[in-house]
């Protein structure tokens, strides 16, 4: 075996102690680190021949590097939607490397059973039917992606082609509607061969994100009358916008497929978790109607990056996209095992984290993140009401701010330099946005840390600068 290797296996306890020091050392500065960081690009260094083991290199590492990363875990980093790390969570995330299992097949490991287990609380966290067949996998854009592959199969079926033997030409009509869709979805379309150009875009209702279910309407009689028109149409409701967390109205729209036919997929990525709380939960109202639904962990969850679900009624057409047949996986068809289900085939253990911190905290403990973040994001709106520099640019409907310069015109440089500025301050994070061709400021409030003093700080560091 190599030197380094039998050195550092016989060192394991000292580096993991060291290693523990770092992370610990880290994890306590989260209220005083700087969100976010400005970084200039490094010159890339040579490959060395000789290794200098692990605990050189994780000095090396902390020298070199670990100052210039983000704390983007920390409690005022409101950039994107991004949540922290649970104490839970990073327990069960370090044990996944330890334990270092591949959450395929059944046939030597409880890790996939693990799996299906946090499924299940997933559902009952979420108020999902126990119908719905659910897997883990790296993240809502994924998500997004799965529940596409298998509308698109769903397409075929409803003009007798198998999609998944036949390829995508053969249904190239597919057509696609959504009203206020993240990015993630569109780029699916591309990835899936469906084309980024099947989208049509539905209005939303006078001064919301949420679609207007009676203009959806007219779009399916008119869509449903015309002969020529008689391709499969699958919709992508919201249930949490971006920008200002609006959720469609999923009862109406369950509503309509008693009259039309059309595939439903609601990207609940992180609104999905108005479901844990009375205060929110009937904004996830009629998510039972979904075909299949994208929900993130890394976001309100607050595990470590990479997890997220995906939730499906279907489980024969998700079997039928991603069955991966070779004599040593096992037949498909009798088979439970996730490489049939989910795109990779080797997969990480990333339900360990999610399991971990469920069971720690309970649904209890998320009602009270979710209504704490919620809170605090009123909070920073309430300020933005009364003051004069900036202007709300809609009612804060959960955890999301989204507001800009009081004042006519703001372009996007403006609003570029100012989050430059807001960044290296130090106090905060905040990303840009566009807000029905407003440039905007965003901050999404979704840190299990996150209490109404980092509000404070953040009033006083937009106040000043
Ligand atoms: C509604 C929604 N869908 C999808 C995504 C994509 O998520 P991910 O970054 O986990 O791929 C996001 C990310 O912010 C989101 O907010």
């Amino acid at each position: 075996m190599n030197k380094q290797l039998v050195t550092d296996y016989n060192n394991l306890n000292e580096i993991l102690d060291e290693t523990r020091k770092v992370a610990s050392n880290h994890l306590t500065k989260l209220h005083e680190l700087p969100p976010g960081r400005f970084i200039e690009d490094i010159k890339f260094k040579n490959l060395p021949d000789k290794g200098i083991g692990a605990l050189q290199v994780l000095r090396y590492f902390k020298k070199e590097y670990a100052s210039q990363l983000a704390n983007s875990a920390g409690p005022r980093y409101f950039g994107f939607v991004t949540g922290g790390s649970t104490p839970a969570a990073l327990v069960g995330d370090w044990l996944v490397s330890a334990y270092d299992q591949n959450a395929c097949g059944s046939n030597d490991s409880i890790a996939p059973q693990i799996e299906r287990q946090t499924i299940h609380f997933f559902k009952q966290l979420f108020g999902l039917d126990d119908e719905y067949f659910g897997s883990f996998v790296s993240g809502a854009t994924i998500s997004n992606m799965v529940s596409l592959a298998i509308a698109r199969q769903w397409a075929g079926e409803q003009i007798g082609i198998d999609v998944s033997e036949e390829g995508v030409s053969s249904v190239s009509n597919v057509q696609v509607v959504s009203a206020t869709n993240h990015s993630s979805t569109v780029k699916s379309l591309a990835v899936l061969g469906i084309g980024r150009k099947a989208m049509i875009k539905i209005d939303t209702l006078p001064d919301r994100e949420a679609i207007d279910v009676d203009k959806f309407e007219k779009f399916l009689s008119e869509y449903h009358s015309d002969p020529i028109n008689v391709n499969p149409l699958i919709l992508i409701a919201n249930a949490g916008t971006v920008n200002t967390v609006d959720f469609d109205d999923l009862i109406a729209i369950g509503k309509l497929r008693e009259k039309y036919k059309f595939w439903l997929h609601v990207d609940a990525a992180f609104g999905g978790f108005a479901a844990v709380s009375k205060k929110y939960e009937h904004l996830m109202s009629g998510i039972n109607h979904a075909d299949s639904i994208t929900i993130d962990a890394h976001k309100w969850l607050n595990v470590p990056y990479d997890a997220a679900m995906q939730f499906t009624r279907h489980k024969k057409l998700q079997l039928k996209v991603f069955q991966n047949s070779a004599a040593y996986l096992g037949d498909p068809d009798k088979s439970p095992d996730f490489f049939h289900y989910t795109p990779e085939n080797s997969r990480r253990f990333r339900a360990l984290p999610s399991w971990m911190t469920l069971m720690a905290y309970g649904k209890e403990g998320y009602q009270e993140i979710v209504e704490r973040n919620c809170d605090c994001a009123k909070q920073l709106a309430n300020w933005i009401e009364t003051s004069t520099k900036f202007v709300l640019l809609s009612p804060v409907r959960m955890n999301v701010v989204c507001f800009t310069f009081n004042e006519p015109h703001v372009s996007m440089g403006k609003i570029q330099t100012y989050l430059a500025k807001v960044r290296d301050d130090g106090r905060v994070f905040f990303t840009q946005t566009m807000y029905k061709g407003t440039p905007a400021i965003r901050a999404a409030i979704s840190n299990w840390q996150t209490e109404t003093k980092d509000i404070a700080i953040t009033i006083e560091a937009l106040t000043e600068l």
